[in-house]
């Protein structure tokens, strides 16, 4: 059998680089996509993986457009071919209470995280369907399990994603697709330097494991619903985040 090819959106970011490595020890070949404005850091994220032995694939992409993404997933396929698993892990922060909140902060954190999850979904999930198998999976977080204080915008993005993974996960059950959301809690990546020390630490200090998670963490549970064992498990939300939010 070909090897399945896994995208993993954001993929040189902090969870986004763990989940690529993980993959491509799996056994995937692996493609990482990446916004324009990062093509610098892109391009040495990938020397230094295959520096290390993993031969990832880069591609430049906007996932908040919708045009760039048909270009970018067009290329994908035809220079390595149909992806099977996606993973829908780009995603920004633009915190800041709801009533000094800027539109632009609404739409684009809605763009990037949620409107992004239809953007890529889109082009991928008829390869799928002829396949017969593939896996969605969609970071979404604990804030949008249970909203965080000024992340209105972020918490409304995340929370869509898992009503998304639903509705979708109920289309393709029986076709050999799983669509899954998993949602972190506060993982130990240059996302958290955006708030501020001593806020970050009152927030830690809520965390009943103690800690920040870690982004391999993550990654080691992507690889399991990645996985032809996961078959099960569709539609589901799947917490992990040290004990912060227990439902
Ligand atoms: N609950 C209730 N009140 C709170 C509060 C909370 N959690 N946090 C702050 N406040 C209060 C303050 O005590 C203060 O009250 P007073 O005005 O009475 O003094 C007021 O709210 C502060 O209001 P400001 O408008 O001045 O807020 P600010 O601009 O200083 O800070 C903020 C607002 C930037 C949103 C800041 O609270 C913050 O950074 N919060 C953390 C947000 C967060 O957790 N982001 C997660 C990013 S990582 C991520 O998102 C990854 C993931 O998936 C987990």
């Amino acid at each position: 059998m070909n090897k399945r090819i896994a995208l993993v959106t954001g993929g040189t970011g902090g969870i986004g680089s763990s989940i690529c490595r993980q993959l491509f020890a799996d056994g995937f070949v692996v493609v990482a996509n990446y916004i324009a404005a990062e093509k610098e850091r892109a391009h040495s994220w990938q020397i230094s993986e295959r520096a290390a032995g993993r031969d990832v694939h880069i591609a430049e992409g906007d996932v908040s457009d919708y045009d760039s993404v048909v270009v970018m997933m067009a290329k994908i396929k035809t220079d390595i071919g149909p992806v099977s698993v996606l993973i829908n892990n780009a995603g920004i922060t633009k915190d800041g209470v709801f009533r000094k909140m800027p539109l632009e902060n609404w739409m684009d954190v809605l763009n990037v995280n949620l409107n992004s999850v239809f953007n890529v979904t889109r082009q991928v999930v008829d390869d799928m369907l002829a396949e017969g198998w593939g896996r969605i999976i969609n970071m979404s977080s604990v804030n949008g399990q249970k909203g965080q204080f000024g992340q209105t915008n972020y918490s409304a993005a995340k929370a869509g994603m898992h009503g998304f993974t639903k509705a979708l996960a109920q289309e393709t059950a029986a076709k050999g697709i799983t669509v899954n959301t998993i949602s972190p809690g506060y993982i130990g990546t240059e996302m958290l330097m955006a708030i501020k020390p001593e806020i970050l630490d009152q927030i830690v200090s809520t965390i009943p494991v103690g800690r920040l998670g870690k982004p391999e963490e993550i990654a080691k549970l992507v690889s399991y619903l990645a996985s032809d064992d996961a078959a099960f498990i569709t539609g589901a939300n799947i917490a992990i985040n040290g004990g912060l939010h227990m439902y």
